[in-house]
Order: structure tokens, then C-alpha cells, then sequence
């Protein structure tokens, strides 16, 4: 269904059309008539797939499985304000009409969007405070393609510049910002991106400004973000910045694993109090990455990641990493629980990532009952990872990693458990192992890495850890000390 609603098609035939009345050399015009040939066919498909989609919308339109819920005392459809969901109707009128109207209503309780089943291609619209917006079962959003469509705003202040480039960024599909009480939520209901064309012209350096997330709310509170699935992202697909009280839950979040390049799952990005939770991630780069800002503009805007918990969370990064922290996160982050994750046939498991410049914390962070399957790497800390905004970074302002704990750790398939890479100037402080038994692919020795690293490992683990920490058995007593902290034992070629 992606990247059928393209409106580029009907211009080439018309193009193509007026070329046919000149003169042409005749194999050029064989070659001109096999093209259109093949493009009517796939037109017609095309064709047929819409009316495909418009049978199967009113056949969910005839009979709804699930009623809607009322969650607000008014409630609109889409429908009410114009929309159409044939997936080609283009519905930024009908949403932001509809926001309008509910805009009016937040003394009262506020409103509810229902967006019923169909799909309603649109170009980015806002939000407002005291809003639920409603997916029915079958209700897609899809994101218009041609970028035109797609409005500009000035880059995060705590990033100074785009992420990919320079100058302004692409707003997200759906935005707000300054709002309070948001939820989106549904019956699984789908935010479609689109992301194929974004990927293509990223790629070939086709795009002039950074993409835009697929969700995107900064300054704001009271979020509630669950049982809906987005899918295709441009960019990071859910990218709440600088909210409090941001709750993610039953989420299911996709793109392909491989060719889509930066569709991180969902980036908490200088927020506080968020749970994220029962969702399953499978993307094209990191599943979750907490961040809070990049060098000298996070240092100086100095909002922190805080109070995160993360549990029951299913995620494959086949690229990236499962849950990251970083590698922008200079202003902080602490105080972070992930629990009940499992990460499978991925490239890392979880990773925390800066470097020299990023200034800043990473502190306070407890990982408990980690299931690795078939990971290459399941843990990682990265103190190198060098990629700044420009040359205005003080590669002085180092960032500090400490108090890192991690406890049962399980898993199967993995080439390489833990590589612990700090350095002279950022060295891990205590870190913690306890309850870890990792099925290992490669029986190597130094498959437990560390460098620059202080710590313990309590009781047993498997396999053996680094000569860098202490030993303590069950009871908390000292079994052995290290014989160096500094120990450098890091190899990338496995
Ligand atoms: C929305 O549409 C459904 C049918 O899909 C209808 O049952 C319901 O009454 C409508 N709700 C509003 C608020 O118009
Ligand atoms: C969304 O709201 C922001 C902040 O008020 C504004 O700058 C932007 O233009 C709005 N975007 C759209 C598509 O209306
Ligand atoms: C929601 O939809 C996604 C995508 O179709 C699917 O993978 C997921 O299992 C669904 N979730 C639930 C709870 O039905
Ligand atoms: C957090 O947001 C939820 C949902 O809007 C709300 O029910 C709850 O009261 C908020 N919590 C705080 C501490 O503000
Ligand atoms: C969201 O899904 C969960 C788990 O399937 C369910 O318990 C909850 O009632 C759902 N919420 C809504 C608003 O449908
Ligand atoms: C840490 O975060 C949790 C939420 O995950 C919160 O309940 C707790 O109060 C926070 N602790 C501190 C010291 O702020
Ligand atoms: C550990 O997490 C897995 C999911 O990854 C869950 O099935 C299991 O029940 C959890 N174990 C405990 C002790 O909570
Ligand atoms: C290490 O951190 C733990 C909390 O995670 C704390 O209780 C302990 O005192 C710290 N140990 C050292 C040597 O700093
Ligand atoms: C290890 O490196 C740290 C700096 O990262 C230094 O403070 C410490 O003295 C070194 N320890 C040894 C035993 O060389």
C-alpha cells in the first residue's frame, strides 16, 4: 500500500503524451511506447489496489468489529469535516478543521478525532491541548510523499542544526507543540509515513533539509501514546522533546530493517517521567535511543532525560541497537530503568554511546532481565562515537558514565556478550554485573571487552568476565580484586 498514492504518475503520462505528437526516431518511440505500455499496467494495478482498498473500507465502514469508544464528552469523525479516506483525497483540510474545532473545546473537557477505517493521505498538521485522536481498526494516516508539502521549522535549539544538515529541519507528519493532555490511541490503528521516497532521496542526496519524525511533541505534558501502530517513518519515528509525563504503551512500531536509513522507534529527547511499555519495535535503526542534546547546544540548553522506565518491550535492530542511550546526550541523562527486554537477530543489544565533546552524564541507569537472542553484541558503551554539529564542540567537555548496573542477563546466540570501551578521558565508572548467563556463539576468550572500566560482578557470571572488576560472590564478599581497571581488551573484528 506504500507507495501506490504517488500523484507523480499522472504527470509523466500527460508528459509523455505531449512528446508522442513531435517527431521521434522510430526505435525511440517503440522504447516510448513499451514504457507507457508498462505504465498503464501498472497503473491499472495501481488502480485496482485503491479500489481493493476502498472495497475493504466499506466493507469495515458496514460492519465495525469494535465500537469506538467515547473518551471525551464531544467526539467528531474525520468524516464530519470533510475527510475522505479513498488514499487519495488529500485530508490536511479535514485534520486541521478538526483540531480547530477542538481547539475551542478544552475548557470542556476537550474532543475526540475518531479516524475511521479507510486510508487518509495527508500532508502535516498540529495538534491541540485536551485531544485524543482515535485510529479505528483499519483507519490509516498515510503521509504525503512529495516533501513540498512538508513545512520547515528552525532546528532544535539544543541541537543548533539539523541532524543530518545544516539550517532547518522538516516538521514531523503529526506535531505539537506547548500542548498538554494529548492522546493518540485506537484499535490499532495505522500512522503510515510513506518513508520508501524519504529513504530513496535521503540516500541519494536528493533532500535539502533534515527529514522530519513521523510524531513529533515538544514542550509538552500529559502524553499518552498507545495501542496504534506507526509504521514507515521519514526519520525517528516518535520523537517526544522536551515533554514530562510521556506514556507509550501497547505500540507497535515498524519499518524495514535494512534501506531505512535513521527510523529510530521512539526517542524520549531531553524528557521527564516516561514509560514506555508492551511495545513491539522492529526498525531500521535504533528500537529506542534516549537521548538529550548534541554538544555545545545540549550543553547550553541543559535539559536532561529523567526518571525513564522501560519494561516489556520486544525490539530487532538489525542495524543498530535494541535500547540506546546517546549518542546526543549532552544534557544528561539519569535515573533510567529498562526491564523485561528482549532483543532479537540484531546487531547490538543495548548501548550507550558519546564522545569527547558531548559533555554531559550518563548515570543512574538499571538494566534488569535482558533477553539477547541471536545478537552480535549485547552490551555496549562507546566512548568514541565523534560526530558533531560543527567545529564549535569543546572536545574539553567530557562526558561522565557511572553507575551502570546490570542484572540478569540472559540470552542465546550472542558473538560478543559485553564490550565495555571507555578511555583515559572517559573512563566507566562502577558499573555493576549480577545474574548473567549469555549463550555465546564464539567460544573465544576476550569476548568479555573492557577498557578504562571500574566495577564489580556479583555472583556468577558467564562467560567469564574482564580481569577490570572486582569479584564479589553472592554474599557481597570480596572474592578478587582486579588487576587493572585500565586493562585494554577491545576488538571490533569480533
Ligand atoms: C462516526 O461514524 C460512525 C460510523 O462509522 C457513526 O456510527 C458515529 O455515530 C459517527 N460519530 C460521530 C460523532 O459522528
Ligand atoms: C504547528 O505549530 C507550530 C507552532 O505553533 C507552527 O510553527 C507550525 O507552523 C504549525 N504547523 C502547521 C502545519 O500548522
Ligand atoms: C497491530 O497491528 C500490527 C501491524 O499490523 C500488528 O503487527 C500487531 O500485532 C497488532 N497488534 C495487536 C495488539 O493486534
Ligand atoms: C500524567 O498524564 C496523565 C495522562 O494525561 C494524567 O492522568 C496524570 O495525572 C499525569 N500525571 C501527573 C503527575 O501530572
Ligand atoms: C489497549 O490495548 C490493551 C491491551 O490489548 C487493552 O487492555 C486496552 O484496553 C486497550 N485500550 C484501548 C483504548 O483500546
Ligand atoms: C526514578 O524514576 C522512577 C520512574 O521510573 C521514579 O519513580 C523515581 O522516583 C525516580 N527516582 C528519583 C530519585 O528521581
Ligand atoms: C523477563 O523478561 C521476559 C520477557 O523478555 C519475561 O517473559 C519474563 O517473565 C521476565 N522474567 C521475570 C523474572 O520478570
Ligand atoms: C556504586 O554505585 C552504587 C549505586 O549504583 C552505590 O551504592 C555505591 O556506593 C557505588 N560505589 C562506589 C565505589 O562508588
Ligand atoms: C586508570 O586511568 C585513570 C584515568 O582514566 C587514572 O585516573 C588512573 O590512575 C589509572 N589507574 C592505573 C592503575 O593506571
Amino acid at each position: 500500500m506504500v507507495e501506490i498514492f504517488s500523484s507523480s504518475g499522472r504527470f509523466h503520462i500527460h508528459g509523455h503524451r505531449r512528446w508522442l505528437t513531435g517527431r521521434i526516431p522510430a526505435h525511440r518511440a517503440f522504447l516510448i511506447v513499451l514504457w507507457i505500455v508498462g505504465f498503464f499496467l501498472v497503473f491499472i494495478w495501481q488502480r485496482s489496489s485503491v479500489s481493493d482498498s476502498g472495497a475493504r473500507m466499506n466493507f469495515w465502514l458496514r460492519a465495525p468489529l469494535y465500537p469506538v469508544p467515547k473518551l471525551r464528552p464531544t467526539a467528531f469523525n474525520l468524516t464530519d469535516f470533510g475527510g475522505v479516506g479513498d488514499g487519495v483525497t488529500l485530508n490536511t483540510e479535514a485534520f486541521v478543521r478538526a483540531v480547530a474545532q477542538i481547539a475551542t473545546l478544552g475548557s470542556q473537557g476537550g474532543g475526540q478525532l475518531n479516524v475511521q477505517p479507510g486510508f487518509w493521505l495527508t500532508a502535516p498538521f498540529n495538534l491541540t491541548s485536551h485531544m485524543t485522536l482515535f485510529l479505528a481498526e483499519g483507519a490509516v494516516i498515510l503521509g504525503i510523499q512529495d516533501e513540498n508539502y512538508w513545512p520547515l521549522m528552525p532546528a532544535l535549539p539544543s541541537y543548533g542544526s539539523g541532524r543530518e544538515q545544516g539550517g532547518p529541519c522538516y516538521a514531523s507528519l503529526i506535531h505539537g507543540q506547548n500542548l498538554k493532555d494529548v492522546v493518540i490511541t485506537g484499535h490499532n490503528g495505522t500512522i503510515h509515513g510513506q518513508g520508501q521516497s524519504w529513504w530513496t532521496k535521503f540516500k541519494q542526496k536528493l533532500l535539502r533539509h533534515t527529514r522530519g519524525p513521523l510524531v513529533q511533541l515538544m514542550w509538552s505534558r500529559d502524553i499518552v501514546i498507545s495501542n496504534i501502530t506507526l509504521r514507515d517513518s521519514p526519520f525517528w519515528t516518535l520523537h517526544p522533546y522536551d515533554c514530562k509525563n510521556v506514556t507509550i504503551s501497547d505500540v507497535t512500531i515498524l519499518a524495514p530493517v535494512s534501506g531505512a536509513p535513521n527510523t529510530d522507534g521512539i526517542d524520549p529527547d531531553s524528557c521527564e517521567d516516561v514509560v514506555i511499555e508492551n511495545c513491539y519495535i522492529c526498525v531500521g535503526d535504533d528500537g529506542i535511543a534516549i537521548k538529550s542534546g548534541w554538544d555545545q547546544y545540549g550543553i547550553k540548553y541543559a535539559k536532561p532525560s529523567a526518571n525513564i522506565l522501560i519494561r516489556n518491550v520486544i525490539v530487532r535492530s538489525v542495524v543498530s541497537a535494541g535500547v540506546s542511550i546517546g549518542s546526543e546526550m549532552s544534557g544528561g541523562v539519569s535515573n533510567v530503568t529498562i526491564e523485561n527486554l528482549h532483543v532479537w537477530e540484531s546487531r547490538r543489544g543495548v548501548r550507550i554511546k558519546t564522545a569527547p565533546g558531548r559533555g554531559g552524564y550518563v548515570r543512574d541507569i538499571s538494566y534488569n532481565n535482558l533477553t539477547f537472542d541471536n545478537v552480535r553484541v549485547g552490551i555496549v558503551i562507546k566512548t568514541d562515537y565523534n560526530e558533531h554539529p560543527d567545529e564549535g564542540f569543546d572536545p574539553k567537555a567530557l562526558p561522565t558514565i557511572e553507575r551502570i548496573n546490570f542484572k540478569g542477563i540472559h540470552g542465546q546466540g550472542v558473538r560478543v556478550p559485553v564490550r565495555i570501551h571507555g578511555s583515559e578521558e572517559i573512563p566507566v565508572k562502577n558499573i555493576s554485573f549480577k545474574d548473567m548467563s549469555v549463550g555465546i556463539t564464539y567460544k573465544k576468550k576476550h569476548i568479555f571487552q573492557c577498557s578504562f572500566v571500574q566495577g564489580r560482578t556479583i555472583g556468577s557470571i558467564f562467560p567469564s568476565p574482564c580481569e577490570n572488576l572486582d569479584r564479589y560472590d553472592e554474599q557481597g564478599n570480596l572474592v578478587k580484586h582486579s588487576v587493572s581497571q585500565n586493562n585494554t581488551d577491545v576488538d571490533y573484528d569480533f
